[in-house]
C-alpha cells in the first residue's frame, strides 16, 4: 500500500486513508529519517481517531498516551529514539503496551527491533525531492 502526502494541508486525507487500512493490526512501526514526518504523520492520524486527550509523562519522555471517546480507548504513541539499552524498554513494561490490543505507534522502531512482535506492521515514510512524503506498508 501507498499513501503520498503532497502537503501538510492534505495530511488529514492521507490519515485517513491511512486508517481506512488498519485492519486488525495493533502495533505500527513508523520507519524513516529523522525528519521524513513521522510524529507528524502519527499525530494526524491520532487527530482522526478523534484523539481528545494527551497524556505525557513528564518524567517518561518515550511515550505518549492518547484518549479517544466516551470509552477513554487508549492510543500509545512511542519514541524509541533515546533508547541506549534494551533495558531501559524491558523496564518500562513494553509487553503491556505491546500486547495490549491498543494501538500503538511507534518511530524508531530499528532500536528495539528485537522486541518488535511478530505482527507488527511496517511502515515506511521517506521525503520526496519535491517534499511531498511517500507512506508505504
Ligand atoms: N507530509 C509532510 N509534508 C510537508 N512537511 C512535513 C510533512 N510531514 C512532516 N513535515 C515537516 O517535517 C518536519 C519534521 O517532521 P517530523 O517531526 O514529523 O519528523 P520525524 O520523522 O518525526 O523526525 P524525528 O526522526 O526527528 O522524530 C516538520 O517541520 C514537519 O512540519
Ligand atoms: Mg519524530
Amino acid at each position: 500500500m501507498e499513501i503520498r502526502i503532497d502537503h501538510l494541508d492534505n495530511i488529514r486525507v492521507a490519515a485517513q486513508e491511512f486508517i481506512a487500512h488498519i485492519g486488525d493490526s495493533k502495533v505500527f512501526a513508523f520507519y524513516g529519517k529523522m525528519g521524513a514526518g513521522k510524529t507528524t504523520f502519527v499525530k494526524a492520524i491520532c487527530e482522526e481517531l478523534g484523539v481528545e486527550d494527551v497524556i505525557t509523562s513528564p518524567t517518561f519522555a518515550i511515550i505518549n498516551e492518547y484518549t479517544t471517546g466516551q470509552e477513554q480507548t487508549a492510543i500509545y504513541h512511542f519514541d524509541f529514539y533515546r533508547i541506549k539499552k534494551l533495558e531501559e524498554v524491558y523496564d518500562m513494561g513494553y509487553e503491556d503496551y505491546f500486547y495490549s490490543g491498543a494501538l500503538c505507534f511507534i518511530e524508531w522502531p530499528e532500536l528495539i527491533e528485537e522486541i518488535l512482535p511478530d505482527d507488527a506492521v511496517r511502515v515506511n515514510i521517506t521525503e520526496q525531492p519535491d517534499g511531498s512524503r511517500l507512506v508505504t506498508f
